[in-house]
């Protein structure tokens, strides 16, 4: 997501903090902006400046208008949750009374009712953000903060304990000549400890190491729920949201600056993969309003139009498909409205049945596929309401869409998508159970107990991925294969459709995904002796014994020589028997299970891919966003 650079010490700030944020460039970002603290002695001022697109477009910005040399910084490349990519969204955000600035990773889940605060105390917003109520309400809290060497910390704690959501946040005070304070919950920030060549101590501040590791290697990790205040004299001082002493955890980075993009993973893949308990919970941020009814990002339609749907498409291509044909389970069951799931390339060219009382939903991680956008404009064409999931902000499709529910995974570097479908699968369950809601089938605290499943996914996740080393030497036995067989029922089925996708995009091997019903009708005969066979098990609560006829086909592949891989519940027994390999994955109701059984299809794919010596971020001849049709 965005990146996050601070600085106290005796360079030139400005320097030191451009520098970091273009060494954050790889997180992706639709905007950037800095601001300093000038003057001397206690009185003094910000001096700030911010633009929308790359970091040249800032530094042009700063050419024209320089800003006066300071010796403390923030810096912020944006990727936008709240309001588009423009020049007021990015940050800084400044105080009405210009005294504060403030920067900010994650999403502050009740800003809403603080900024109906902020303006019935006459505050006047200049952007659409939610980070800008921070800067109003530190300038206040300052302001009321008993006068004292830690006022700014302690300003940024009574702010913090207000705040809902997942934050990093750094902010600069006019006042304040030589304290930068930070503060963190569910965002990362790192604090880098160094000093100049004549032995003067200086302070970084960054969303991770790759922002800092030009200057120091020393860091130390800021704890949940924590505020640092970074002063010139007085060194790092941390303590927890109520002002008890904490202390952070040091430790010396040894990965160059290549690999502090990466988080220190091989492949951004793998960064990615690992990021998806984190991810999954963003996408569910804030979804749930004071009442209990459901919060979509965006949403252009009345209740009414919402109502009067009676046929939902769901139209993707890709990944973004395999999410699609899994909300179709998840949509039907609990909406009982027909849904039908189509690739985006092919829907407006059989014509399809399309009137005010269709919903396509389209799927789209980067916003900007020519044949998803193509469809969404057939739709609307035929006068079709059009919802849009999506993870980039401000890209096309949700700006043409009707109503909108952002992913908010951050960037996705790696050519594949992983956390983009894991948060696609979890924002279909949402759109699901929101249309649910509005239709009246099913009541607020039904939603709550759904969601309260879909909050312990991240978990469940977390769980899968520790689980991984068995998983990764697998993979490096699977190497050698020329084709592997992907088998699933029920939700089941689109899992083992997007393991054969990664498979085939990044391994380039043959790979291919069955609904395992199917397999006796012809597929059955590609299985030869020693043919790997990675047979997704549902759950063995499912409905109609669904578990009981993936055993048996479980068994039907192995009689015939096949080396059988099978991804199954704790505590399901029944598999043991048949099974050459059991990768383990948590108990999850039904219907939620493929955020969690994908993810070791990922990790496998990844590490046959690394064994062949394949370049696991760029496989061949393809494109992460793929802009024609
Ligand atoms: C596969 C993959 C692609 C995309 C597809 C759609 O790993 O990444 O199949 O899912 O090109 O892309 P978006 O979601 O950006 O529309």
């Amino acid at each position: 997501m965005c990146g996050i650079v601070g600085y106290v010490g005796p360079q030139d700030a400005l320097d030191v903090v451009l520098e970091g944020l273009r060494r954050l460039e790889y997180r992706g970002y639709d905007s950037a902006g800095v601001a300093v603290r000038v003057g001397n002695g206690a009185s003094g001022e910000l001096a700030s400046a911010k633009k929308a697109g790359k970091l040249a477009n800032l530094e042009k910005v700063l050419a024209d208008q320089p800003l006066p040399s300071s010796t403390i910084g923030i810096g912020h490349t944006r990727w936008a949750t709240h309001g588009g990519p423009t020049d007021r969204n990015a940050h800084p955000h400044l105080s009405a009374d210009g005294r504060v600035a403030v920067i900010h990773n994650g999403i502050i889940e009740n800003f809403a009712a603080l900024r109906t605060e902020c303006e019935k105390r006459g505050i006047e917003f200049s952007s659409e953000t939610d980070t800008e109520v921070v800067a109003h309400l530190l300038a206040a809290a300052y302001d009321e903060a008993p006068a004292g060497v830690d006022r700014f910390a302690e300003a940024m704690r009574a702010v913090c304990r207000r705040l809902e959501g997942a934050f990093t946040l750094v902010a600069t005070h006019a006042d304040e000549p030589d304290t930068v304070v930070a503060a963190r919950r569910n965002s990362p920030l790192v604090v880098g400890v160094g000093e100049t060549a004549d032995g003067t101590p200086e302070y970084f501040l960054g969303s991770d190491v790759a922002a800092f590791i030009a200057h120091t290697r020393e860091a130390r990790e800021l704890g949940q729920d924590q505020v640092v205040e970074i002063d010139r004299a007085r060194g790092l001082t941390v303590t927890d949201f109520s002002g008890a002493p904490a202390e952070p955890k040091a430790y010396t980075v040894d990965w160059d600056a290549a690999a502090a993009e990466k988080g220190g993973y091989d492949w951004f893949m793998l960064k990615e993969i690992a990021e998806q308990p984190r991810a999954v919970a963003d996408t569910l941020l804030g979804r749930l309003g004071e009442h209990g009814e459901l919060v979509l990002d965006e949403v252009r339609l009345s209740d009414q139009e919402l109502r009067d749907i009676d046929k939902v498409f769901v139209v993707a291509c890709g990944t973004a498909y395999h999410a699609g044909l899994i909300a179709k389970y998840a949509i039907e069951h609990w909406t009982r409205i027909p849904v039908e799931v189509e690739v985006a390339s092919e829907f407006r060219y059989r014509d399809p049945v399309l009137d005010r009382s269709t919903l396509v939903v389209v799927i789209s991680q980067s916003g900007e596929t020519m044949d998803t956008l193509m469809a969404l404009r057939h739709a609307k064409d035929q006068k079709a309401r059009v919802l849009a999931i999506c993870n980039a902000n401000g890209s096309t499709i949700p700006r043409e869409s009707d109503a909108v529910l952002y992913t908010h995974a951050g960037p996705e570097v790696a050519v594949a998508s992983t956390k983009g479908f894991t948060t696609q699968v979890v924002a279909c369950y949402l759109v699901g159970l929101f249309l649910a809601q509005v239709r009246g089938l099913k009541y607020e605290d039904e939603v709550a107990a759904i969601v309260e499943d879909l909050r312990a996914l991240p978990d469940k996740v977390a769980e899968v991925l520790e689980q991984m080393e068995p998983v990764r030497a697998l993979g490096r036995s699977l190497a050698d294969a020329n084709t592997i067989l992907f088998l699933g029922r029920h939700v089941a089925f689109p899992v083992a459709l997007e393991g054969a996708l990664k498979l085939k995009e990044l391994a380039y091997i043959h790979a291919e995904g069955f609904a395992a019903g199917e397999l006796k009708h012809g597929p059955i005969a590609l299985i030869d002796q020693g043919t790997p066979v990675i047979v997704v098990v549902p759950s063995p609560r499912s409905r109609e014994s669904v578990h009981g006829k993936v055993v048996s086909n479980i068994q039907e592949v192995r009689a015939r020589g096949a080396r059988t891989i099978v991804i199954a519940e704790e505590g399901d027994e029944d598999v043991v028997p048949y099974a050459d390999h059991v990768i383990r994955v948590p108990r999850t109701p039904t219907l939620l299970a493929p955020v969690v059984t994908t993810v070791p299809l990922q990790v496998l794919a990844c590490e046959i891919a690394d064994t062949r010596g394949y370049d696991v971020d760029q496989p061949r001849n393809l494109a992460k966003s793929v802009t024609v049709e």
